[in-house]
């Protein structure tokens, strides 16, 4: 049995027969030896491959891109078609979950619309990394999941965590970045994949200044504890507070945290567990490395 669903009753739909790992890739861009650099026994159930060139794969792109606008609508950040493929399809890949489209719950059916559910399945999230031109480090471009949409009995739990961490396992990728918003709900998954840097706190050149660029090696060893909620002995060890916090709703403050990133002063660090159990507008307290 995975170790994985041993840690939360919440986690049996991973093994579920109408429920399936996906990798969206070009033929180019797959990985040849996927997961081979953690070897987790997390994801029970083989993945199978889609292929965004080929016609009659061009259903499950589309409906990709139906449940992403939906679960980025809010936040008015949905994906272009056009940068889907140019910086996703093209240079990357896509991962996620799906289900058997005939299996799927009302409520999914209801908010993805009858005319999007066309093909055996359906994508019920997504997350999509592209490769830096720095060695071994990739960029997390778009995390979404259809649980942001959906009741919460309906909700398959840790669906957003799970679909990036089959995406860095898949992938065997060793350093991830990102960007996300400071007071964003994602902020309590992106921080559990490894020990979170902060390289711009405050980040003019993206369409929200106040969003955030992070940078983390993987590692799989602390990823079970967002499911056990556990404090990491490893982040206790290595990293002290550095002796100031930042306000998230706060742009003066995230500009001189950003200040003190610019002046060298870091790197700096934040820790998951609070992050997850703070309210997402609360100050965060910054962290560096001890020693
Ligand atoms: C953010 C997102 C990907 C999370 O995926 P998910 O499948 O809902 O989340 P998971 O089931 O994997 O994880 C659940 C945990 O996430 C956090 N979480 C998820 N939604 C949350 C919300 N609306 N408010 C606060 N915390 C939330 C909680 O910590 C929760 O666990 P807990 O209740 O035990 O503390 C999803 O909500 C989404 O698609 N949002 C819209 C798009 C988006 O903003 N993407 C992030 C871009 S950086």
């Amino acid at each position: 049995m995975s170790s994985l669903l041993k840690l939360s009753p919440k986690l049996g739909w991973l093994a579920q027969d109408d429920i399936r790992p996906f990798v969206l890739a070009r033929n180019e861009c797959r990985v040849t030896d996927p997961g081979q650099l953690f070897s987790l026994d997390w994801f029970v159930n083989d993945f199978f491959y889609m292929d965004p060139l080929v016609i009659e794969d061009v259903y499950f792109a589309n409906a990709l891109l139906n449940m992403e606008h939906k679960a980025f609508a809010s936040n008015d950040m949905p994906m272009p078609r056009w940068v889907f493929y140019d910086c996703a399809i093209m240079p990357g890949f896509v991962a996620g979950f799906a289900q058997r489209t005939e299996r799927l719950a009302p409520s999914i059916r209801k908010i993805l619309g009858e005319e999007n559910l066309l093909g055996e399945w359906t994508p019920i999230s997504m997350f999509i990394t592209i490769p830096t031109m720095k060695s071994h480090e990739w960029m997390a471009h778009n995390l979404s999941s259809v649980n942001a949409l959906i009741p919460k009995e309906d909700r398959f739990y840790g669906l957003g965590f799970l679909s990036k961490a089959f995406g860095l396992s898949y992938a065997n990728i060793e350093w991830c970045c990102g960007v996300t918003q400071w007071t964003s709900p994602a902020m309590r998954l992106h921080t559990y994949y490894g020990f979170f840097e902060v390289l711009t706190a405050y980040t003019p050149a993206h369409t929200h200044a106040t969003s955030l660029t992070y940078r983390l090696k993987v590692n799989p060893a602390e990823w079970s504890r967002f499911f056990t909620k556990e404090a990491s002995k490893e982040f206790d060890q290595r990293f002290k507070p550095a002796g100031f916090e930042v306000d998230p709703e706060d742009e003066k403050s995230l500009i001189a945290f950003h200040k003190k990133i610019s002046h060298k002063e870091g790197p700096f660090y934040l820790d998951a567990k609070e992050i997850r159990e703070k309210k997402l507008h609360e100050k965060l307290t910054i962290y560096n490395l001890k020693g």
